[in-house]
């Protein structure tokens, strides 16, 4: 049993419905009839702003929901009692204007509907939004979500995968998420938009016995391509800066380009590659580099089911009034 021990038990017995999460794509019709519009209208400014806005927010949105969820956890800040998720050291590169977007669009729903939209749905609902805006697929979302009443730095190891590891590793931690691999491999598709800091790519292309070799080009990646990110990250110890784009033919537009880039030798990191050459993986990186239709439509499933699992509720978590704090309720 969860720490609110008897108290929880005694709720749960008297409303078993507490425990199923209410989610429906009309959810705020009534509490919050302009939260479509608003939230809508914040992403748009930001976006315009800031277009390297949307690969940041998805990126943050995946992190939420692989670490138990998608519950807003993710969007706590530290205190001096306790190290939140977004301090574990896999979330330091989550970037600032993803996190500054969630907190426009609380900052303008308060406004209108204090005490009402979930951080949680704000996350999932400006993903969606900016998937859309870039050039990608519409994802149906449901809402009705609570945000989590907890984030811990100690429950982030583990859940999320690294680029060096396994393919079985891989495989098995999004099939911890409820994932299936046909599932991943659409989701990784992500890749299509954003960037990636040298240092995540390094050990691939500078190769400690041949780093001043100018043939020098790692397993299965196109040797010219080899080339122009060694030139590009030459710097990359003194800058930490220093970055690629995930998809180097088309890197703001969300398309099917990143697994064309698989089939010849561009795939930036070493998963992304690793996934054009896996058994298991292999036949859908094939079918969505021929089919963007049906990378589009798998990418919005998964979405669509990722998004609802493991969903809290009315009993295990509730409405932040301010996305990176716990409610106090005793203040
Ligand atoms: C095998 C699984 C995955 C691995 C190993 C992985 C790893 C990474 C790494 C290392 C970066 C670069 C971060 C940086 O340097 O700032 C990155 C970027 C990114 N990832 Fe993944 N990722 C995976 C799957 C996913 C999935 C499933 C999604 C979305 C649902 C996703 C969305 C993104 C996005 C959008 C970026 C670009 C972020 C930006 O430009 O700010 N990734 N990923």
């Amino acid at each position: 049993m969860n720490s609110c021990g008897l108290r929880c038990l005694f709720i749960l017995l008297s409303f078993p419905y507490l425990l199923q999460a209410d989610l429906s794509s009309d959810y705020y019709s009534k509490t919050c009839p302009d939260f479509d519009q608003t939230l809508v209208q914040v992403v748009t400014d930001k976006q315009i702003a800031a277009p390297t806005t949307a690969a940041g927010t998805l990126r943050l949105f995946f992190h939420d929901c692989m670490v138990d969820g998608c519950d807003a956890s993710i969007l706590v800040a530290s205190t001096s009692g306790k190290t939140s998720e977004r301090d574990a050291d896999i979330n330091h590169s989550l970037p600032g204007d993803a996190f500054d977007l969630i907190t426009r669009i609380k900052t303008a729903l308060e406004l209108k509907c204090p005490n009402v939209v979930s951080c949680s749905d704000i996350l999932v609902g400006a993903t969606r939004s900016l998937v859309k805006m870039v050039g990608g697929p519409r994802i149906n979302v449901k809402y009705g979500r609570k945000d989590s009443l907890d984030s811990d730095m100690n429950r982030v190891e583990g859940k999320l995968a690294r680029p060096n590891m396994t393919m079985d590793h891989i495989i098995s931690i999004f099939g911890s998420a409820g994932l299936t691999v046909q599932e991943m491999v659409a989701l990784v598709g992500s890749h299509t938009i954003g960037f990636s800091h040298c240092k995540e790519f390094a050990s691939r292309i500078f190769n400690s016995n041949a780093e001043h070799s100018a043939d020098f080009c790692p397993e299965g990646m196109n040797s010219k391509y080899a080339a122009e990110l060694r030139k590009l990250c030459s710097n990359y110890t003194k800058d930490a800066e220093m970055s690629a784009f995930n998809d180097v033919f088309t890197p703001g537009k969300f398309d099917n380009m990143y697994y064309k880039n698989l089939q010849h030798g561009y795939g930036l990191l070493e998963s992304d590659q690793a996934i054009a050459f896996d058994n298991r993986t292999r036949p859908f990186v094939d079918l969505y580099a021929a089919n963007e239709t049906a990378f589009f439509d798998a990418f919005a499933k998964a979405m669509e089911k990722f998004s609802e699992q493991r969903v809290k509720t009315e009993l295990n978590g509730d409405v932040r009034r301010r996305c990176d704090q716990y409610n106090d309720y005793w203040g």
